[in-house]
């Protein structure tokens, strides 16, 4: 259809689009245009990054979290988890694979996990970057003051994730136990770009209650927060949560956002997640060819992989380390692409058009 064509190629030029307009375009998009809004979105990650697939190394160092949130594997509240808590000798050992496989973004995530105290962290982040310099480090431990924040940035640790996982209050309220709330989320997430921090929003798509005017209320909250990244994923039931009896999300409804987030912002970090290559095999390829351009393998312990089950089925829970990242090797190259060694940092618009210039 000319018209959907035409909102697509707006949406490529200005960046945004209004509400009605999203609005027509998730609620009446064609295959055909589908695939044509894919195509533009994969050739703005081109444009940005070439057939280059950043990696950043995932070390789930602890699956102990003081929250509930309902949709959630590691929620306190489930009993039938085990619990670990990985040494900070486990952590360097992590690091130490995966520098050796070509790691140079360490991702340390895990639950809120009052255990391991700021001074933990940081001496962490200085013990990390004392034996990989060339290394950046990503924290994801959730809600923190701006003090923590601020120490964590101090000691070195260059970037955040912490998705938002839905933009509007009602929706959050469903999904999240009374003590958590958007409005501290949000704060979160300002603090750490205020900060300096390099911050990585994001959301479920089809997480339970959600709708189309959600989505696009997400859409304007990334727009206007203007993150390095986003992360955004399939919801996928886990059967030990109030959500077990839930539908999915879909692989396509997801593809559809990561292509309207490149559009939206061209040069953002945009992974291909576990939680897609979990709801289809070949969902983190189909990520890459509708614009994503960083993947994130794990580097926990084997041991420890399948007690970090956020949601039911996770993929590469019995995998070696090495073993995955070989395998995202053989997976990018098939569909003409290559994994990077390289910290893969977030770079300004202006710092792209130099280096297409010269
Ligand atoms: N399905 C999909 N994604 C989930 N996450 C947590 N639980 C689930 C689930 N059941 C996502 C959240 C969180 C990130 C670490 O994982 O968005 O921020
Ligand atoms: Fe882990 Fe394929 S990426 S086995």
């Amino acid at each position: 259809m000319e018209k959907m064509k035409s909102l697509i190629e707006k949406l490529e030029k200005e960046r945004m689009l209004s509400k009605g307009e999203f609005l027509t375009l998730l609620t009446t998009i064609s295959e055909e245009d589908t695939l044509f809004l894919r195509e533009r979105a994969r050739q703005t990650a081109r444009r940005h990054f070439g057939n280059k697939i950043y990696t950043r190394g995932l070390i789930e160092f602890t699956n102990y979290c003081k929250n509930d949130c309902y949709y959630c594997g590691i929620r306190r509240s489930n009993r039938n988890v085990e619990r670990y808590r990985l040494t900070k000798e486990q952590i360097m050992d992590c690091c130490g694979q995966g520098h050796g496989l070509g790691f140079r973004t360490f991702v340390l995530q895990g639950g809120e996990d009052g255990t391991y105290s700021d001074e933990d962290i940081v001496d962490l982040i200085h013990r990390i970057k004392a034996d990989y310099p060339d290394c950046a480090i990503t924290l994801s431990i959730g809600e923190k003051s701006y003090e923590s924040y601020l120490k964590y940035y101090q000691a070195g640790a260059d970037r955040y994730l912490l998705r938002h996982e839905t933009a509007n209050e009602d929706h959050y309220r469903r999904l999240h136990p009374e003590n958590l709330s958007l409005k501290q989320r949000k704060q979160c997430l300002k603090n750490l770009k205020e900060i300096g921090f390099q911050v990585g929003a994001g959301f479920m798509v089809g997480s339970p209650y959600q709708t189309t005017e959600h989505l696009i209320e997400d859409l304007f909250f990334i727009k206007e927060l203007d993150p390095e990244m986003v992360g955004i994923g399939p919801f996928l039931p886990h059967h030990e949560t109030p959500f077990a009896e839930e539908n999915k999300g879909t692989m396509e409804q997801t593809l559809l956002f990561i292509s309207i987030l490149r559009l939206m912002l061209p040069n953002a970090l945009i992974p291909s997640t576990t939680a897609l290559g979990t709801v289809n095999p070949l969902g983190r390829e189909q990520g890459i060819l509708s614009g994503a351009n960083v993947v994130m393998p794990n580097l926990s312990p084997t041991i420890v992989r399948k007690n970090y089950e956020l949601y039911d089925n996770k993929i590469c829970t019995g995998d070696e380390a090495a073993e995955c990242r070989f395998c995202l090797d053989g997976r990018m190259k098939k569909i003409g692409y290559e994994l990077a060694v390289d910290r893969g940092d977030y770079q300004k618009a202006e710092q792209h058009i130099k280096k297409q210039i010269y």
